[in-house]
């Protein structure tokens, strides 16, 4: 089976085993893992930031931002896409007891009309409270302009919010701007970014900001549960992944490109290459058909929708399984 579900489903490389198992590990709630030590501050650094903590999921490295960044009963603002509050079981809502305001944007990016009229009127009684506002890079395998990036994480300090960016593929992001991580992820207060996803380590998170928000992050980590003892066999994991794994993404977002131009070309259906992640257009409401012909060809799809299916590109495959994975679609196709 080819799987192309998520670029979650890797599995660790021999290499990566080796650095696991001889990894120098100690008890972290007490501060006293190195392995840990070592992975925070190089996360931090490739990220232009003071500080950052590990956890075991981006999930929690984004609702922890929330929590830290915001009251009971404050606005949150985040694109209609966003992770953070559609595909996080209402997180912010049930832990930090927010009010999501969503902004419809294909980009992710706020429009400059709707930043203007939610900043305005906020001294007005019957408002909740702007505390911060969130966006996603990449944002389904989309890039978003850093420029852009740039107007809105400005936009919201001068108006007193602040900032959060779901990084969970910064990585991604980074690779196809041909940008330092650090880039990507300035103008924002907190950035979680993933070693789980196309950096291929079996588990980790992190978050990263100033140091007196991480401090905080801390805290919150504990009391969600997240704080972890001989951790550092899985921060080796992501240490060898972000050493190791980091330039070879260029392959994913070259092989999408390819799968995707080929599906353009030699099928009635539409696709586009976004960094790592190829979306096909069916014909309407088959996409569940086209995903349950490629499981009969081997190939393992999403439907994110009743006309788009998502195929992504990550470390186990290699050229000869994205030949197999373009023969199975070919096939699909013309069953649906
Ligand atoms: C954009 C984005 N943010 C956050 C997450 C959550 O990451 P995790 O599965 O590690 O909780 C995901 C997971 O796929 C994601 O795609």
């Amino acid at each position: 089976m080819i799987d192309l579900r998520s670029d979650t489903v890797t599995r660790p490389t021999p290499e990566m085993r080796s650095a696991i198992a001889a990894a120098e590990v100690g008890d972290d709630v007490f501060g006293e893992d190195p392995t840990v030590a070592d992975l925070e501050t190089e996360t931090a650094d490739l990220l232009g930031k003071e500080a950052a903590v590990f956890v075991p999921s981006g999930h929690m490295g984004n609702q922890i931002a929330v929590y830290v960044h915001t009251r009971s009963g404050a606005e949150i603002w985040a694109p209609q896409q966003a992770h953070i509050l559609g595909n996080e079981q209402g997180a912010a809502s049930v832990l930090s007891r927010v009010l999501p305001r969503t902004f419809d944007s294909p980009d992710g990016v706020p429009p400059a009309d709707v930043l203007h009229r939610w900043a305005t009127g906020t001294e007005d009684i019957h408002r909740a409270r702007p505390s911060l506002l969130c966006m996603e890079n990449t944002l389904t395998g989309r890039v978003v302009p850093l420029e852009e990036q740039r107007r809105a994480t400005a936009f919201a300090h001068e108006h007193g919010l602040r900032t959060h960016l779901d990084g969970a593929r910064l990585w991604n992001a980074a690779v196809a701007l041909d940008q330092e991580p650090a880039a990507v992820a300035a103008g924002f207060d907190t950035v979680s970014v993933c070693f789980s996803k196309g950096l291929g380590a079996p588990v980790g998170s992190a978050l990263a900001g100033d140091a007196a928000t991480i401090a905080q992050a801390r805290r919150a980590r504990k009391l969600l549960g997240g704080a972890m003892r001989q951790v550092g066999v899985l921060a080796a994991g992501a240490r060898h992944a972000l050493h190791q794994h980091r330039s070879r993404l260029v392959q994913d977002h070259d092989r999408a490109e390819r799968l995707a131009r080929f599906v353009t070309d030699n099928t009635q259906l539409s696709a586009v290459a976004r960094t790592n992640m190829v979306l096909v257009t069916t014909p309407a409401d088959s996409a569940q058909q086209l995903v349950a012909a490629l499981e009969t060809q081997g190939v393992r799809a999403v439907a994110l929708g009743s006309d788009l299916v998502r195929l992504v590109l990550h470390l186990d495959i290699d050229d000869a399984k994205l030949d197999a994975a373009t023969a199975g679609l070919h096939a699909a196709a013309k069953e649906i």
